[in-house]
C-alpha cells in the first residue's frame, strides 16, 4: 500500500515536489475551523495500516501546531501505522536554555509535545547550538538533514568568486562546511546580541578578499539584524555586493524588504516559502524519505 503525504500548509510547492520525487501519494483531508474557531479534521483516505507523513512548514508555528497534533492523533486513531512529521524548518529550537530567571526552556517542551504525537521527524538544519543533536530532546527517531550541499551547489552555479562568511560563531558549522563543499575560502565573524533586535557584529579581516563576492551564510534570518550588521561591516571593509543566504527565511517585521532596501541580495531555501527561495530542499528530503526514519522506526 502506498504511503501518504498530508500537507498542512497553504503553500504547497514543496509538497508537490516531494510527491513527484517519492512514492508517496497525496493524502486527502478536510481541514477547517468550526465557527467558534476550533479546528475540524476529517481524513478522506483509508489509512489503516499505512505509513503516513505530514509536511508542516513550522514558521509562525503557534497556529499550526494544534491542527498538526489533531491531524496526527486522528491518523493514529484511524489505524495509520506510523505518522511522521516533515518540518523543514523546526521551530522552537532557539530557546534552548533558561536565559533569564523565570523563563521556560521551550525547545525541550516543544520536543516533548511533538514526540508524544508523532512517530518520527525530519528537519533541515534545526538550530542545534546548546542542544547538539535532536535526540537529546526528541524521543522519537529524528533526523537533522543539512542544506550545506544544496547551498554549495547554488554557489557553484551562481557566484564566481565567493568568500563564505558566517556572521557569528554559531554559524561556523554552516560557513565552514559550505565553504569546503563549494571549494572557496570562508571566515567567521563574532556577534554580540543585546536584545531581540539589537545585535553587534565584529569587523572582519577581509583585506585579502577584496576581489571576492561576500556571501553571508546562516541557518535563520529572523529580524535580519545579524545579516544587516555583518553586511554593513563588510561594506565598510571594502567588500561589495553582499549576498545573504539563510537556510530558513523567517523574516519577522518586514525584514526581507529591509534587507533588500539595504542593497543586499537575499537567498533562502524553500523550507519557508517566499520569493527569496532559490535553494530547493525537495531532493534532499526525498532522499531521506526513501531510506530514513520512517522506514526504521518499527
Ligand atoms: C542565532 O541564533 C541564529 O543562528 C541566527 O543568527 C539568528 O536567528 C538570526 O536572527 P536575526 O535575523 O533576528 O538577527
Amino acid at each position: 500500500m502506498s504511503r501518504l503525504l498530508y500537507t498542512l500548509s497553504a503553500e504547497d510547492g514543496l509538497s508537490r515536489d516531494l510527491l513527484a520525487a517519492t512514492d508517496y501519494q497525496a493524502g486527502r483531508m478536510e481541514l477547517r475551523n468550526f465557527p467558534d474557531g476550533e479546528s475540524y479534521v476529517r481524513i478522506l483516505d483509508d489509512v489503516k495500516g499505512r505509513d503516513v507523513a505530514i509536511l508542516c512548514q513550522l514558521h509562525r508555528p503557534d497556529t499550526k501546531v494544534l491542527p498538526l497534533l489533531l491531524l496526527a492523533d486522528t491518523l493514529h486513531d484511524l489505524g495509520a501505522s506510523k505518522v511522521g512529521l516533515i518540518a523543514p524548518y523546526l521551530s522552537y529550537m532557539r530557546q534552548d536554555k533558561r536565559f533569564r530567571e523565570g523563563e521556560g526552556v521551550s525547545s525541550h517542551y516543544f520536543a516533548r509535545l511533538i514526540s508524544q504525537h508523532l512517530d518520527w521527524l525530519i528537519a533541515v538544519d534545526p538550530h542545534l547550538h546548546r542542544i547538539h543533536a535532536l535526540d537529546e530532546v526528541y524521543t522519537v527517531p529524528a533526523v537533522a538533514l543539512t542544506a550545506v550541499e544544496p547551498i554549495a551547489h547554488w554557489l557553484r552555479e551562481h557566484v564566481e568568486k565567493p568568500l563564505v562568511i558566517g556572521p557569528d560563531s554559531e554559524s561556523e558549522q554552516w560557513a565552514a562546511r559550505v565553504g569546503e563543499a563549494a571549494g572557496c575560502p570562508w571566515e567567521v565573524l563574532s556577534k554580540q546580541r543585546f536584545g531581540d533586535r539589537d545585535v553587534r557584529v565584529s569587523v572582519p579581516h577581509v583585506d585579502q578578499y577584496r576581489d571576492h563576492t561576500p556571501v553571508l551564510v546562516d541557518d535563520i534570518i529572523s529580524t535580519g539584524k545579524t545579516m544587516l550588521q555583518a553586511a554593513s561591516h563588510l561594506h565598510e571593509a571594502g567588500l561589495q555586493g553582499t549576498i545573504c543566504i539563510g537556510v530558513h527565511g523567517i523574516f519577522a517585521d518586514g525584514a526581507l524588504e529591509e534587507m533588500r532596501a539595504a542593497g543586499v541580495r537575499v537567498v533562502t531555501s524553500n523550507s519557508i516559502p517566499d520569493d527569496s527561495n532559490e535553494i530547493d530542499l525537495a531532493p534532499l528530503i526525498a532522499r531521506e524519505l526513501a531510506s530514513g526514519p520512517c522506514l526504521e522506526c518499527d
